[in-house]
C-alpha cells in the first residue's frame, strides 16, 4: 500500500501492535504530525520501532575511511529533518509516545567492487552535490574496494502511553 505517512490512521483499519519505520524519520515531514499519526495508529502500549542514520557507532578507522570522501564532496549527508532530530525524544513525548530505548550499532559493509562504491554514495542523501564533484568522490572512494566500510544505524523504540 502506498500512502502518506501523516495519514496512517486513515489507512490502518484497527489499532496496531507495532509500527516499524526503516530509515524514514529523518525525511518524513512535518515530523510532529507524522509522530502524532503514528501514535494514533498504535494501540495503547503498542510500540514504534524506527531506524535512523547516525554516526555514533563508527570507529576511528571508519571515520578515517569516510573523511577523504566527505571532504571531496564538501558536505555530509543532510536530511530534511536535521534541525529537529536532536529533539526527537521530546517530539515523541509530545505525540504521546514514551521513548524506551535508543541504541547505535555498527554494521560492516564489505565493498567488493566499484559498483558497490557507487551504491554506497547513491545511498547518501546529497541533493546539492554537482555531478562533477560526485564523480571525484567516486574516484576517491574507489580506495574502499576490498575493505570493510562501517555504517552506523540508530534504533529508537517508543511505546504509546496507555
Ligand atoms: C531513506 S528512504 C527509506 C526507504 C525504506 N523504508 C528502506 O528502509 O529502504 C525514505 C523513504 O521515505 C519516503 N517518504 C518521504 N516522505 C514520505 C511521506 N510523507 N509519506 C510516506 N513516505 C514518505 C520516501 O519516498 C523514501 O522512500
Amino acid at each position: 500500500m502506498r500512502a502518506d505517512a501523516d495519514r496512517l490512521p486513515e489507512v490502518v483499519t484497527a489499532p496496531v501492535e507495532a509500527v516499524l519505520c526503516s530509515m524514514g524519520l529523518q525525511v518524513l515531514q512535518p515530523l510532529p504530525r507524522v509522530l502524532g499519526a503514528t501514535a494514533a495508529a498504535l494501540r495503547p502500549g503498542g510500540a514504534l520501532a524506527a531506524t535512523i542514520p547516525s554516526t555514533a557507532a563508527l570507529t576511528l578507522g571508519d571515520r578515517a575511511r569516510w573523511l577523504p570522501v566527505l571532504v571531496t564532496l564538501r558536505t555530509r549527508p543532510r536530511y530534511p529533518n536535521d534541525a529537529v532530530m536532536g529533539r526527537l525524544p521530546g517530539l515523541l513525548g509530545a505525540a504521546g509516545l514514551e521513548p524506551t530505548s535508543s541504541e547505535d550499532r555498527r554494521f560492516g559493509f564489505i565493498v567488493r567492487t566499484e559498483a558497490d562504491v557507487r551504491t554506497v554514495l547513491d545511498s547518501l542523501y546529497l541533493p546539492d552535490v554537482e555531478p562533477r564533484r560526485r564523480a571525484r568522490a567516486d574516484a576517491v572512494a574507489a580506495r574502499w574496494v576490498g575493505d570493510e566500510l562501517g555504517l552506523s544505524i540508530r534504533r529508537v523504540v517508543a511505546v504509546r502511553r496507555r
